[in-house]
């Protein structure tokens, strides 16, 4: 495992943002795992800066959202599609037939996840970009008593509802479900970088570093996945010091 501890939240995304440059640098045709919420956003403005100065090309690059939320179409203000779109998408080449995220409004849940876990299976992810929840959740993947393997309906945890209260006018417009790529789509993503930020994720990745490895703490996952780089502000790195030493 590396850790990259950076001065604020505006670096941890600047160094995000050089990883999945590498990566692209490195093969062309990359396929990159994404995520939403507040924490990418710096890692986006800054792939997006540089794609607009033409430093940067995603004509062959292909992505995968690792989650959804139920019930929002992708014009909604709130959807991850509409933030992906705002924050990233509109911004650079990439091709729409390229972009993947699971539908918030299918018909047909259960072939909406087997299709998304077949399509990330044949295109293989090379490196897969995570948030952390406050709780120890990794794209949707909920404390629970077992890891869910492929994509699947995810039940909300009263943490992440309000957690995300935040982007919403009240917390009873959260949606209380999300479709989410499983633990597994995830771990067979050839890199894993989780990027965090904040006082409020301190205890989270601690136990995710530290702790055992369990799906009451679905982070706690990546301690088995043989290329995890993690990278995180000053406040965390302090507080994981001692441990690391
Ligand atoms: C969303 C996702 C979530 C977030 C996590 C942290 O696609 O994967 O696991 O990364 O909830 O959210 P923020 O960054 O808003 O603290």
């Amino acid at each position: 495992m590396k850790i990259y501890t950076q001065d604020g939240c505006l670096e941890v995304g600047r160094k995000a943002a050089q990883l999945v440059v590498a990566q692209m640098i490195c093969k062309q045709k990359s396929v990159l795992g994404l995520a939403t919420g507040s924490t990418p956003i710096a890692m986006y403005e800054e792939l997006a800066e540089m794609c607009e100065y033409g430093d940067l090309d995603f004509k062959d690059i292909t992505t995968f959202n690792l989650d959804e939320y139920l019930g929002l179409d992708k014009d909604n203000e709130q959807s991850y599609a509409y933030f992906m779109n705002t924050h990233l998408f509109k911004y650079i080449n990439i091709k729409k037939e390229n972009i993947h995220i699971p539908s918030g409004i299918t018909k047909d849940i259960k072939k909406t996840c087997e299709d998304y876990d077949k399509a990330i299976l044949e295109n293989g992810i090379d490196l897969q970009v995570l948030g952390i929840g406050t709780n120890g959740h990794i794209g949707f993947n909920e404390p629970s008593d077992h890891f869910e393997a492929g994509t699947h309906l995810v039940d909300l945890d009263k943490e992440t509802i309000e957690a995300n209260a935040r982007f919403f006018e009240s917390i009873d417009e959260v949606p209380r479900q999300a479709i989410s790529m499983g633990i597994k789509n995830i771990m067979q993503a050839k890199k894993v970088v989780l990027i965090a930020y904040g006082e409020n994720k301190i205890d989270a990745i601690k136990k995710m570093l530290f702790g055992e490895i369990t799906p009451n703490l679905p982070a706690s996952i990546l301690q088995a996945h043989g290329d995890f780089t993690l990278v995180i502000d000053e406040e965390i790195g302090d507080a994981i010091k001692d441990l690391l030493a």
